[in-house]
Order: C-alpha cells, then sequence, then structure tokens
C-alpha cells in the first residue's frame, strides 16, 4: 500500500513484524477483538504491509456483488490450494474463470441435482448400518468418509470404499497443512515467515501424488471407454467451449476442484450441527417431531425437504455460528475509493463470516443458537452481506444447492436414528484452516433415538 494513504485506524503491533501473530496464531479471536476495538473497517499492519478487514455488510456486498471485477481471489495467488487446484473454479481468475464456470454450471441446476438425492440417501444408510447404538465415533472422519464417497458417486460415477480412507487422509495433509504460509503477502519477509519444513512439504507431495493418481486414472479410464456417463466428468470430456476442447490438465484441475471443494465443507457443516444439536437438546427435540411428523420413521425424499422448514432453519444458524468457509480474500486489481479511504491496486482485502455472523448489531443475541430467527414470520429481511456463508456474487459457491440438499437429507436420516451426544470432557475448538474444522476431531456417543 502505498506510503502517503491515509489508512482506516487498527493495530499496530510490534515492530517489524506488526500483527503478524496473533493474526496468524488465532485469527478468529483476533479478528473479533479489532472488529469490537477498531469498527468495521480496519486496516492490519503485518509485516510490511497492511491488509484491510471489512466486517460490516457493505464490505461485503461492494467487493463480492457491486464490484466483483476490480478483485481477484487470493486463493488464486498461490499456496497449497492452488498447488492442487490448479486452474479449477475456485482457484482461476477473468475470463478462463468466466468460461469455465458456464460450462461447469449445468451440472449444479436444480434438476440435476435433485437426482443425486436418493444416491446421498443410500450412502447415508449404509453409514448407519456401521454404527451401534451407545458406540463412540469420531464424527469428523465418518462425515469425511461420506460426503466424500456421495462426491465421488454423484459427480464422477465412481463407488470405491477402498480408496476413500486413502484419499480423505491425502486431502486432510494437503489442504490443511501449512496453515502459517502467508502467500498472498509479498516480500523476503513474508517468505521468510512461509517457509515450510522438509518433511511438510514431502507429506504435501506425497498427498497430492495419491489423488494425482487417481483423478489421471479416472479420466484415462473414461477417456477409453467412451462411454457417457451423464455425470460431469463425462460432460466435461465432452465439452467443447466455442469449439476447444478441455485439455486433461484443465479436466484434471476442475475434478480435484469438485472433489475438494465438495466434501470438505460439508463434512464440517454436519460435524458443528452434530455438536450445537447436543448441546441444545430443545432444539434437537423440535427437530425430531418434525420429522416424526413428515417422514413417519421413513427415509426423507427431495420433495420432503419443503416439508421440513426448521430442518432449514437449524441449518441456516448452523452455518451461521460455524461457517465452514470463515474467510474470504480478495486482492484489488485497481485503485479502490471506499468509505473516503483510496486504496491502491494490490491491496488485499478480508470479509470475515466468523465475524460478521457474530456481530451483535446485526443478530442482538450471536452467541445463541436459535434456529427461530430464521422463521419468516419473525425474521426481519436481512439485508444482502450480513449472512454469507456461500460467498456471494458472481464467485458465489456453484455447489450450494447440492450442499443444501445434502446436508438437510443426511440429518434427516440419521438424526430420527440416533442423537449423537459430546463424549464428556472433550474440548472442541474449531480451528480455522481452508474450512473451519474441528480441531482434534469430534468423539461423539451414538445415543440410540427411542
Ligand atoms: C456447506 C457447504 C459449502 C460451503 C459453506 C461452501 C462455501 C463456499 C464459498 C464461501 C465459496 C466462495 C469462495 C470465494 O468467493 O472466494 C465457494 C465456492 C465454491 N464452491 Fe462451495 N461451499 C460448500 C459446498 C460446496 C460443494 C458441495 C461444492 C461442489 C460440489 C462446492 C464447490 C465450490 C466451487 C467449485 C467454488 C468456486 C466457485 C467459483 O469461484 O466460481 N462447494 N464455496
Amino acid at each position: 500500500m502505498a506510503r502517503h494513504a491515509v489508512l482506516p485506524p487498527g493495530p499496530k503491533g510490534l515492530p517489524v513484524v506488526g500483527n503478524l501473530f496473533p493474526f496468524r496464531n488465532d485469527p478468529l479471536a483476533f479478528s473479533t477483538a479489532i472488529q469490537r476495538r477498531y469498527g468495521n473497517l480496519v486496516a492490519v499492519k503485518i509485516m510490511n504491509s497492511y491488509v484491510i478487514c471489512g466486517f460490516s455488510p457493505e464490505y461485503v456486498r461492494y467487493c463480492l456483488m457491486e464490484h466483483p471485477r476490480s478483485f481477484r481471489s487470493i486463493q488464486s495467488e498461490g499456496g497449497n490450494l492452488r498447488l492442487l487446484l490448479g486452474d479449477g473454479l475456485l482457484t482461476s481468475e477473468g475470463d478462463f474463470h468466466r468460461q469455465q464456470r458456464r460450462l461447469v454450471q449445468p451440472s449444479f441446476h436444480r434438476q440435476r441435482i435433485d437426482q443425486y438425492a436418493d444416491t446421498m440417501v443410500n450412502y447415508t444408510q449404509d453409514t448407519l448400518c456401521g454404527w451401534h447404538a451407545g458406540e463412540e465415533v469420531e464424527m469428523a472422519s465418518q462425515m469425511q468418509r461420506l460426503t466424500l464417497r456421495i462426491i465421488l458417486k454423484t459427480m464422477f460415477n465412481v463407488d470405491d470404499m477402498k480408496q476413500i480412507d486413502t484419499l480423505g487422509a491425502a486431502f486432510n495433509t494437503v489442504i490443511n497443512q501449512a496453515p502459517h504460509r502467508f502467500f498472498w503477502l509479498r516480500g523476503p519477509l513474508a517468505n521468510l515467515v512461509g517457509r515450510t519444513t522438509k518433511d511438510q512439504d514431502e507429506q504435501f507431495t506425497n498427498g497430492r501424488t495419491t489423488l494425482d493418481t487417481f483423478v489421471s486414472t479416472l479420466i484415462q479410464q473414461r477417456r477409453s471407454n467412451k462411454q457417457d456417463q451423464g455425470d460431469i466428468l463425462s460432460m466435461l470430456l465432452a465439452a467443447s467451449d466455442e469449439g476447444e476442447s478441455l485439455s486433461d490438465q484443465q479436466i484434471r484441475d476442475q475434478v480435484m476442484t469438485l472433489m475438494a471443494a465438495g466434501h470438505e465443507t460439508a463434512q464440517n457443516s454436519l460435524c458443528w450441527t452434530f455438536y450445537l444439536l447436543a448441546q441444545h437438546p430443545r432444539v434437537y427435540e423440535k427437530l425430531l417431531a418434525e420429522l416424526r411428523t413428515v417422514l413417519q420413521g421413513r427415509a426423507p425424499t427431495m420433495k420432503d425437504l419443503a416439508q421440513l422448514p426448521y430442518l432449514e432453519w437449524v441449518m441456516n444458524e448452523s452455518w451461521r455460528i460455524y461457517p465452514p468457509a470463515w474467510r474470504i480474500g480478495r486482492r484489488a486489481i485497481e485503485d479502490i475509493e471506499l468509505d473516503g479511504y483510496r486504496f491502491p491496486a494490490g491491496t488485499i482485502f478480508l470479509l470475515h463470516q466468523w465475524v460478521t455472523h457474530h456481530m451483535p448489531e446485526l443478530w442482538g443475541d450471536p452467541e445463541n443458537f436459535r434456529p427461530e430467527r430464521w422463521d419468516p414470520a419473525h425474521q426481519q429481511k436481512l439485508p444482502q452481506g450480513v449472512y454469507f456463508p456461500f460467498g456471494g456474487g458472481p464467485r458465489i459457491c456453484i455447489g450450494m444447492p447440492f450442499a443444501q440438499m445434502e446436508v438437510r437429507l443426511l440429518l434427516a436420516t440419521i438424526l430420527q436414528q440416533y442423537y449423537p451426544q459430546i463424549v464428556p470432557h472433550q474440548h472442541v475448538v474449531p480451528l480455522p484452516r481452508v474450512t473451519l474444522r474441528p480441531r482434534d476431531g469430534m468423539h461423539m456417543i451414538l445415543q440410540p433415538v427411542a
């Protein structure tokens, strides 16, 4: 940022490093604290740069919805995600991103998504077959297996239980490693702080090789058998956008992106929802009563979802309290005039679901898990940008309808049979990595439903 620019208020931090350590070590608490102390537009000094945190809805609207073309996603600039996902949708930019988005979008149309409902429910019932009343499970890995299996089947017509655990472990290593790397800050000091160890690099490379081998085998098999399987992989292989086919590398990047983005967030959503329900038995009872009235003990279908409003409010509230995507980063590609400040091109803006979703001035009692706040009868109309678990504007999560259907179907299936309880004395801590995950997993006891 240019030296002469007047900055919004913010913490100066220590000499040389600025706020590096609190920003890096506890970004949830740090961001919440600076919003309370300095307000809704805060300049945070980190080493020799500033990042601008915009906490209130107008900044979310400005960056994501009103001026998306003035910014690019910091995910596209580097880091482990970019190394893994290449030029996939999440990590590409500009015309290429828009072209790829047009290509992939039809696979996420409502009618298409509705066809996945049976797979989602059947696989959940399969998972339930392996569970036993009173046993302890580690819910994060259970939900990872389930959501990964669902994404592989629905997107790529693969059902290979043998590989699921290996792929899950590889994703955990690759995506969640090296959290301290600030690839988007520039300069020698940033490189020094962001350095990874040889061990970490090796783990990353091994994980990526496992995932790469899986995806390239999948593509080769499909190319050789040439049958249209009616899934997104067949569509990508057949696609020619303005006469030009996608290269295997481009297909690989999209497949990897959908695999990664399609399970990690849903897995965490489910974990956090079980956690919240375990702490709020009255909410669970109300939800169970709704499920019983509508489903009468049978498995849910896509059509049932419209009859299950309380389930939808529970999910909305869970995404508010524990947003799986907890922060979105953008870099300005041109000068930005905002609230009387002039930010030069290159400035980084951070938008924080975690903070905005917990601001008392927006939510009244943000720390209370209260699904009723989503009842349209009481709910005041939320201004755009107050609630953005799926982002917004042209880069809004393409998998949103898929995820909204998936988590509700899975919960409706599981919660009729079990009410998972938190293992006593467990200290559950949200860990902000690429997504917000429970730091030490989520150990739960499967209490059978009477
Ligand atoms: C609860 C579940 C989910 C949450 C909370 C979530 C959240 C998000 C958010 C916040 C973004 C925007 C990132 C940004 O603006 O920089 C995003 C983008 C994306 N999501 Fe999701 N997501 C979820 C599920 C899914 C699923 C199931 C899929 C695929 C099957 C998916 C695929 C993607 C892709 C490909 C993008 C990039 C879109 C683009 O830039 O055009 N997501 N997601």
